[in-house]
């Protein structure tokens, strides 16, 4: 169960519980005034004995019944939860410890292709060397990584959806050594910032942390 449905979870019983002892002790504070009604004076005193263990039990009653209630509402407010696998969707586990400097390796992450890319020096060093203002998407790289040397993208071009190319050695890479999108000509840069052609944004860096220094979680 993620952290926000417990609380989501949490918060619904508590307010439940809240709502039913107020409105139980409403409910014995006006039973309560009826009876110091209705009572004779001279009966006061013994019927009180009888009205306090008849409250008592109608408390403990209806405390059993609220508790009751709220154990079956829980598989109900419980199957709101997104499903296991589903949770498991939203999130990508991968192990780097196999990429070597310079290379890159793509993986699906809620269906879109991820770039993961392990920068060399001189690829970090050109990241950082422009002036940012001039860009048309102003981003420094140290906004865009959260340790120089891994690079983490969305592969899904701005302009209108295409996966760039880049990844493989093969590939072109466009006039900035980044990623290059043939279907119209855009051009990325090693910090995958947009630098020539259609496309009006850079591209994504999608959520991400690192587990430990040779894994990484996406989502
Ligand atoms: S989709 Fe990439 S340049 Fe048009």
């Amino acid at each position: 169960m993620s952290l926000a449905y417990s609380y989501l979870l949490f918060i619904v019983l508590g307010i439940f519980l809240f709502c039913y002892f107020v409105g139980t002790w409403v409910w014995i504070k006006v039973v309560e005034k009826e009876k110091k009604t209705h009572l004779q004076d001279d009966k006061i005193s013994s019927n009180n004995n009888i009205k306090n263990r008849r409250d008592f039990l109608y408390l403990s009653s209806l405390t059993i019944g609220g508790v009751g209630v709220a154990t079956f509402m829980w598989p109900f407010i419980k199957s709101m939860n997104p499903a296991e696998d589903t949770l498991a969707l939203g999130t990508t586990e991968v192990d780097l410890s196999n990429i070597g400097e310079g290379q890159s390796i793509t993986v699906k992450w809620r269906g879109k292709p991820i770039f993961i890319r392990k920068r060399t020096p001189q690829e970090i060093k050109d990241a950082n060397k422009i002036d940012i203002a001039a860009l048309r998407d102003p981003e420094a790289d140290t906004d865009r990584v959260k340790k120089p040397e891994w690079l983490i993208l969305e592969g899904v071009c701005t302009h209108l959806g295409c996966v760039p190319l880049g990844q493989k050695t093969t590939d072109l890479k466009g006039e900035y050594n980044g990623w290059f999108c043939p279907c119209h000509g855009s051009h990325y840069d090693s910090s995958g910032r947009i630098r020539k052609g259609p496309a009006p944004e850079n591209l994504a860096v999608p959520p991400y942390e690192f587990i430990s220094d040779t894994l990484l979680k996406i989502g």
